[in-house]
């Protein structure tokens, strides 16, 4: 095997969602193909020997001692959204690359100014969502938008939910200041990060969000508008509050000036399939009078908010990625939750008498 083509070694930091990455994606899924895992870290040093011993590899004391280990070309980075980008500076500055998750950061500066720094050392920093080029799912709206000339979007929803039982743990995810209207800031981003490619530059929010079964001080039901500069109007929808079986979904609509494309999940026993597909389904109009109508069906693995395992190797190995997204993407969306946060207590909206 060429060394272009050798796993990355990559150690990964931040074992609670990061453990479900090792599990899901690393050891036995589909960055295993891409990455090979030799060492994990936590702050909790007793849940890191416990995962260390269960995945048999090294537990490294902490982050700083990942960073001096040469044999080690990346870190995967799990740890909480606030102060990513400090972390994500001392790898980058340690000549190490890095994988990590959504939300990127809280601070749009600092965020522009690691992500910039890493084209300057010619260190990659993936995440996510958004992911580093478009996910198939997106790709194809583009294509349809395109062939069709279907004009610029003028409205889209975006739908995601989940039932959590979650009890106070005192954790980020309780603080209002670090998880602002929650359900939006955990789930919804995906669907942030999906109307900032497909609708354009932000200028304008809502929230309105509650509590109705959570145990934490944080809400678990909540939706946002967006309005865009080219007047695009948009809501995402983020719940812990509902189970129909469908968990996740991420359903969006959105509405051209010509036509409209739904994407919707077809769960495995509708599909008699025994992984789920997404259906993406196109409506439009071409010419004056003609309908037209396209359907295609989506891994759900390759739609948005998927790990782009296959793009951080060959990134990682100096290939060059074809279409990538601009760092303005990443922080426009990170400018979106902040707006979030200064309008999640405001009292500007009517209430009803
Ligand atoms: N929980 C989920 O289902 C989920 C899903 C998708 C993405 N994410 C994202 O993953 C990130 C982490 O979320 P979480 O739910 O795991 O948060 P968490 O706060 O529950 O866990 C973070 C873990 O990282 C460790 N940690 C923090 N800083 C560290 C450091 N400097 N060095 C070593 N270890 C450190 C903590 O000890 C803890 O075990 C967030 O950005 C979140 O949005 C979470």
């Amino acid at each position: 095997m060429s060394t272009k083509d050798k796993r990355i070694k990559l150690a990964l930091v931040g074992l609670n969602f990061g453990k479900h990455i090792i599990e899901s994606q690393l050891l036995d899924g589909p960055g295993s193909k891409y990455i090979e895992l030799v060492g994990i870290c936590d702050l909790d040093a007793a849940k890191a020997k416990t995962f260390g011993g269960k995945y048999a590899v090294r537990v490294f004391e902490s982050l700083d001692s990942i960073l001096k280990e040469p044999e080690v070309e990346a870190v995967g980075l799990f740890t909480p959204p606030r102060g990513r980008a400090k972390l994500l500076d001392s790898i980058i500055s340690a000549g190490k690359h890095v994988m990590t998750t959504k939300p990127f950061e809280d601070d749009p500066a600092a965020a522009m100014a690691v992500l910039k720094k890493a084209k300057k050392l010619g260190k990659v920093i993936h995440l996510n969502s958004p992911s580093p080029v478009p996910s198939d799912d997106i790709r194809q709206i583009f294509e349809w938008r395109d062939k069709y000339k279907l004009g610029q979007p003028i409205s889209a929803r975006w739908e995601t939910y989940a039932r959590y039982f979650e009890k106070a743990d005192g954790s980020w995810m309780d603080d209002p200041g670090k998880c602002p209207v929650a359900p939006i800031f955990r789930l919804g981003i995906y669907g942030i990060n999906d109307l900032l490619q497909l609708c354009g530059n932000p200028k304008e929010i809502h929230v309105m969000h509650s509590r109705i079964f959570t145990g934490r001080p944080t809400s678990d039901n909540a939706q946002m508008s967006i309005r865009f500069e080219n007047g695009c109007v948009s809501s995402i929808l983020g719940s812990f509050c509902i189970n129909d079986g469908n968990v996740y979904p991420n359903n969006l609509i959105i509405h051209f000036e010509k036509g409209t494309v739904t994407r919707s999940i077809l769960s495995s026993e509708f599909f008699g399939k025994t992984r789920d597909k997404v259906t993406l389904t196109l409506q439009a109009l071409k010419g004056k009078d003609e309908k037209v109508t396209e359907t295609v069906f989506i891994d759900r693995d390759a739609i948005s908010g998927g790990y782009q395992w296959n793009n951080f190797h060959k990134a990682v190995r100096g290939g060059k990625l074809e279409n990538e997204i601009s760092p303005d993407l990443i922080v426009n969306s990170i400018r979106v939750l902040n707006a979030m946060k200064k309008d999640q207590f405001s009292n500007t909206s009517a209430m009803i008498d």
